[in-house]
């Protein structure tokens, strides 16, 4: 399979060395915001050339697939050109900043074309064990948390680029929270820039924020997120049962009943399930075991991006169906 990667930062990287131990499987183009940067990233593969212009990349190429890993402002374009080419793509979270992924979420459901967004945490053994658990257990309330420190990648700091902490972070455990006690009905944040501007020059993110969810199904949640501690502290979702407390945290899961508590860990690398996955719905045709397709995880982007609407405004936002 031939493939295309988008991007020639730590994830295109991450997703470059990844797809490096897949047999059967050659990235052959690499496109970068400077041609310096793609040809850097296509000297460590054979056969791989480097491009700055999408188009270019589309025609000189027959790609069986391309993967998108740009920071979320610089989305759109680029799932429009794989869209009107047919071609199958990968795309890292989170979808976007603004509006784009509403429209590309139809085209694909259109089209019917195979994608797959990197929500990993679906693909954790411990995230499936938790939710097989489930099964037999009522949940009352989530609690969830990204607490943690500034990345220093100077687009991630300016909300304008990011969409700020909620929506390029903790989107991952909003996006748990969906995927493991449903959908999201309504949405109520409250944020506050309280010291990260006066430490980072031109951090326009929020710092701090506390947003509450009201699920379809009656299931009340809390994810809290902060990006000013000197070191990462905790991220995870809790989930309060009839029988316990179920954990995912980012390194284990976690069944706390009366008397014990039992622990799960990761037996497989979540990154690398993922990949697979995509690349077998490539190869044969059939979606059906990608987790995180587009049009799923438009509904996580609708969730997240709502919390800075909640919060300019200081009322509930109700989740349109889409
Ligand atoms: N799933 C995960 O756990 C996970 C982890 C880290 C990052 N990510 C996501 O991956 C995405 C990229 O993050 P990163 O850490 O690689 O950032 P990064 O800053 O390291 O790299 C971003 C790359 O995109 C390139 N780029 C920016 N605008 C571009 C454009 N218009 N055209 C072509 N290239 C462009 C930059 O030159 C850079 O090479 C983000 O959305 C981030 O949230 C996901």
């Amino acid at each position: 399979m031939k493939i295309g990667l988008i991007g020639t930062g730590f994830f295109a990287e991450k997703h470059s060395s990844i797809l490096s131990k897949i047999s059967g499987v050659d990235v052959t183009a690499f496109l970068g915001s400077s041609i310096e940067k793609a040809e850097k990233e296509a000297r460590k593969w054979s056969n791989a050339k480097g491009y700055i212009h999408v188009e270019e990349m589309l025609d000189q190429q027959k790609l069986d697939a391309v993967y998108i890993c740009v920071p979320p402002m610089a989305h759109g374009a680029f799932e429009n050109v794989l869209l009107e080419r047919n071609i199958p793509f990968f795309v890292e979270k989170p979808l976007g900043v603004r509006e784009e992924p509403y429209e590309i979420a139809k085209r694909v459901e259109e089209l019917g074309l195979i994608t797959s967004v990197g929500y990993q945490w679906r693909y954790r053994d411990t995230t499936q064990k938790i939710r097989s658990i489930l099964q037999e257990r009522k949940v009352g309330m989530a609690l969830g948390y990204w607490m943690d420190t500034m990345p220093m990648v100077p687009w991630w700091r300016d909300v304008n680029k990011s969409g700020g902490q909620f929506v390029e972070q903790t989107t991952h455990i909003v996006d748990l929270l969906r995927y493991l006690c449903g959908e999201i009905k309504e949405v109520y944040a409250a944020f506050n820039r309280s010291m990260m501007h006066e430490k980072v020059s031109g951090s326009t993110v929020s710092d701090v924020g506390s947003v509450t969810l009201t699920l379809h199904n009656g299931i009340i949640a809390t994810i809290l997120n902060t990006c000013i501690l000197p070191k990462s502290y905790k991220v995870g979702l809790e989930l309060y049962t009839n029988q316990g407390v179920l954990e995912v945290s980012i390194d284990e899961a976690r069944d706390v009943r009366e008397g014990s508590i039992k622990r799960y860990s990761d037996e497989l690398d979540p990154y690398v399930v993922e990949n697979k996955i995509f690349l077998d719905a490539v190869r044969t045709g059939d979606p059906s075991s990608i987790l995180s397709t587009y049009q799923d995880a438009v509904k996580t982007h609708q969730v997240t991006t709502a919390t800075g609407h909640s919060a300019m405004t200081g009322k509930p936002v109700i989740m349109e169906s889409i």
